[in-house]
């Protein structure tokens, strides 16, 4: 397992706040459930998603602190079968939304996976998610292709890929 060269890194958000980016704790999970289930009311992930992978994938776990509260999540991994970056899931507190987190655990992830060797990121997102794509497209990601009923409740993926710059 790489060591992590910065465990704690500091953004500031668009509206001037201290954000801090760092791996999750096993005692972040109550507030991480909270915004999982604001975020994906209909499928949210179980809690042992994420206890699985604060045991599994602890360096690919992260949250975005604001004044000692937990306001977002990442998940992401490497897959070095595919050479690649991939983000597992994301998700930012319904009021901190539009002020930049999302952007700011998006970069810190690809920062990471850049770090770790690799140059491509992927992610899947549900077609009728038009908030999240539009998010994706601005950080850079592209459609590739979609993959139909890829969701269990069938819904189609769209699959997105970026290049990130060396
Ligand atoms: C997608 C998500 C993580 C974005 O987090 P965020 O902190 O609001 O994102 P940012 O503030 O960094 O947004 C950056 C830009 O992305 C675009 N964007 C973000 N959310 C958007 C939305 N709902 N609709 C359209 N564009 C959006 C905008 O261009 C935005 O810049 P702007 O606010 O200056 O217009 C958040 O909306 C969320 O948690 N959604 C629910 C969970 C989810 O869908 N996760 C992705 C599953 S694949």
């Amino acid at each position: 397992m790489p060591q992590e060269v910065r465990p704690v890194v500091e953004y500031t958000d668009r509206e001037g706040r201290r954000v801090i980016v760092r791996r999750a704790r096993r005692d972040d999970i109550p507030e991480i459930t909270e915004i999982e289930e604001l975020a994906f009311p209909k499928s949210p992930y179980p809690t042992y998603v994420f206890l699985y992978n604060l045991s599994n994938n602890p360096d690919g776990f992260l949250v975005a602190e604001v004044s000692g509260r937990v306001v977002g999540y990442i998940i992401f991994e490497t897959r070095p079968w595919l050479n690649e970056g991939h983000i597992v899931s994301i998700a930012v507190h319904p009021d901190h939304r539009r002020r930049g987190i999302g952007t700011i655990l998006m970069k810190e992830a690809e920062r990471r996976i850049a770090e770790r060797g690799y140059d491509v990121v992927r992610l899947e997102v549900r077609e009728s998610n038009f908030g999240a794509r539009r998010f994706y497209e601005r950080l850079g990601y592209e459609v590739e292709r979609r993959e139909p009923g890829y969701y269990s409740d069938g819904e189609t993926a769209v699959i997105m890929v970026k290049r990130l710059r060396k």
